[in-house]
């Protein structure tokens, strides 16, 4: 049983992604309903709240964080093995009131995903250190976008050039863990925008099979923290 919670108050993409475009979130006696993909799998996001998939929410961090609360407190989100939290980019207002509101539930910890090129690692070492700062585990971190195999000749090209060792060289630099990487592949941008799972679209093709690689491994590291938390306390 997974829930996703979207906290990209600005720029929720999780609707439009998971197939829900237009749907409404319903208030029952004990709060607010998740939306549900499959009956294993509901999800919340600001994007239900809004009239329209174009409008634009402009708030500060307080009233952010309010409805960040809310989206923890009033939503009924049942039974759940697993609460999937997807941020927007960067170390603001909504990372610090997640880590904040979520301290006394022990979160497993953070996936950070990144890109090969410099720029982008750039960032993430700030995510890194952030996680650091505010003492949240780091599962690892996935490198996507990582080479591209030309459907007709099956070379495979860098589009974004790792000119820096890529998310390999930092993690090894860092001592973080490496999940995974998945490659390029357009038929994953197009599974997004029609809100179907490219999991089920193309379940044989390299990016699935590094999906299905990197669940596995995120999976393995919340068994074991889990295992640790027992035998400890
Ligand atoms: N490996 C990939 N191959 C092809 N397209 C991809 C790949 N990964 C993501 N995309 C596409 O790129 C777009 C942005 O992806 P996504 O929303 O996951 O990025 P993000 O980092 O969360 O962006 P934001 O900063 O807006 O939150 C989506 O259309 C998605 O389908
Ligand atoms: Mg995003
Ligand atoms: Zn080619």
């Amino acid at each position: 049983q997974v829930a996703l919670l979207d906290i990209d108050i600005c720029g929720p993409s999780i609707p439009k992604m998971m197939g829900l475009e237009g749907e409404q979130v319903h208030q029952s006696g004990s709060g607010w309903s998740p939306v549900y993909v499959e009956e294993n799998l509901g999800v919340m996001s600001v994007g239900f709240l809004l009239s329209s998939p174009d409008d634009a929410v402009i708030w500060r961090g307080p009233k952010k964080n309010g409805l960040i609360k809310q989206f923890l407190r009033d939503v009924d989100w049942g039974e759940i093995d697993y609460l999937v939290v997807d941020t927007p980019p960067g170390t603001s207002d909504e990372h610090l009131s997640i880590v904040q509101y979520l301290s006394a539930t022990h979160i497993d910890g953070a996936v950070i995903i990144t890109t090969p090129q410099e720029v982008s690692l750039q960032d993430v070492r700030k995510e890194i250190n952030f996680c650091h700062k505010v003492k949240l585990p780091i599962i690892g971190v996935v490198e996507n976008m990582s080479g591209f195999i030309c459907p007709k000749c099956k070379n495979e090209s860098q589009i974004f050039p790792p000119t820096t060792g890529g998310a390999e060289k930092m993690c090894q630099n860092l001592n973080v863990s490496l999940l995974g990487k998945v490659p390029l592949d357009p038929q994953i941008g197009k599974s997004c925008d029609k809100g179907q799972s490219f999991l089920s679209e193309a379940p044989e093709s390299p990016a699935t099979l590094s999906y299905r690689n990197i669940i596995q491994r995120i999976q393995e590291y919340c068994d074991q923290r889990h295992f640790q938390e027992e035998n400890t306390t």
